[in-house]
């Protein structure tokens, strides 16, 4: 499919969505302690986007998930579905995903919590995986190559021994949840289509401490390391601007 151009007027659209989606990672925060399940995290979100923000979650219902955000705790890589039976435990490291439709666009972001105390080399993975978003986000402008994204990712996840997972990727994203250009968190610079501006999708890098390799479970959501170890993941949601990138999803106490 052709990748669409959004007009100011649907960035301005996907700009609320996004500060929307933010606004659940923010809200939920001071909720991600030992003893919560992921259940309760889900219902909070769940209630946030509904009632105080007058928007729809759009993982529910999406291909038959059942849930408002995916929770994936230490070696689930992603689409972990909340139940009341995981209950977070101290040094468990957590990335919460959700998706926030306001007025028919999309915010898609997801963010690393440290659960109570985590061993160094958990903290150093979530840190890292962080870097590798910015990375991929710096290079983005009109006229770069999609894959200078991935080429940035893969060689800070790389220099700093982890892989990186290569079975999911980033999406186009604006009045549809996933659309075109796929955005690789892999590969050589210069390759792939040319960003324009006006683009919108996300770049959302899922690093591994081990080897690249995943399985789904029986569920036929959540994926894991095939290995056990560890994995980290972190998402924005992004507009090609005139002469760079703003991120829609950027929270209130974000640096970059
Ligand atoms: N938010 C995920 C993404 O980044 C997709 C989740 S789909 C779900 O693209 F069904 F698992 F929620
Ligand atoms: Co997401
Ligand atoms: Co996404």
């Amino acid at each position: 499919m052709k990748i669409s151009i959004k007009s100011e007027k649907e960035i301005q659209k996907m700009r609320i969505a996004g500060r929307l989606a933010a606004e659940v990672l923010e809200m939920i925060e001071p909720y991600v302690v030992p003893g919560v399940s992921t259940e309760e995290l889900d219902q909070r979100c769940y209630e946030h986007i509904v009632n105080n923000q007058q928007a729809i979650p759009a993982n529910v219902g999406y291909k038959g998930f059942e849930k408002t955000i995916c929770s994936s705790i230490n070696q689930v890589i992603c689409h972990g579905i909340p139940n009341e039976n995981r209950i977070l435990k101290n040094g468990d490291i957590l990335n919460i995903d959700v998706t926030v439709i306001k007025d028919g666009w999309h915010g898609d972001t997801s963010k690393m919590y440290l659960v109570g105390k985590c061993q160094p080399h958990n903290e150093r993975l979530v840190k890292v995986t962080q870097e590798c978003l910015y990375r991929g986000i710096e290079v983005v402008k009109p006229g770069a190559y999609l894959g200078d994204i991935g080429h940035a990712i893969q060689k800070h996840a790389e220099s700093n021994y982890y892989s990186v997972v290569e079975d999911y990727c980033g999406h186009g994203i604006g009045d549809v949840y996933h659309e075109d250009p796929q955005i690789l968190h892999y590969g050589k610079s210069g390759k792939g289509i040319q960003m324009k501006e006006g683009m919108c999708f996300t770049i959302e890098p899922m690093i591994n401490q081990g080897s690249k390799y995943c399985k789904t479970l029986k569920d036929g959501w959540t994926v894991e390391t095939k290995d056990g170890r560890n994995s980290a993941q972190w998402e924005h949601t992004i507009a090609v601007t005139k002469d760079g990138y703003e991120i829609l999803t950027k929270r209130l106490n974000e640096s970059i």
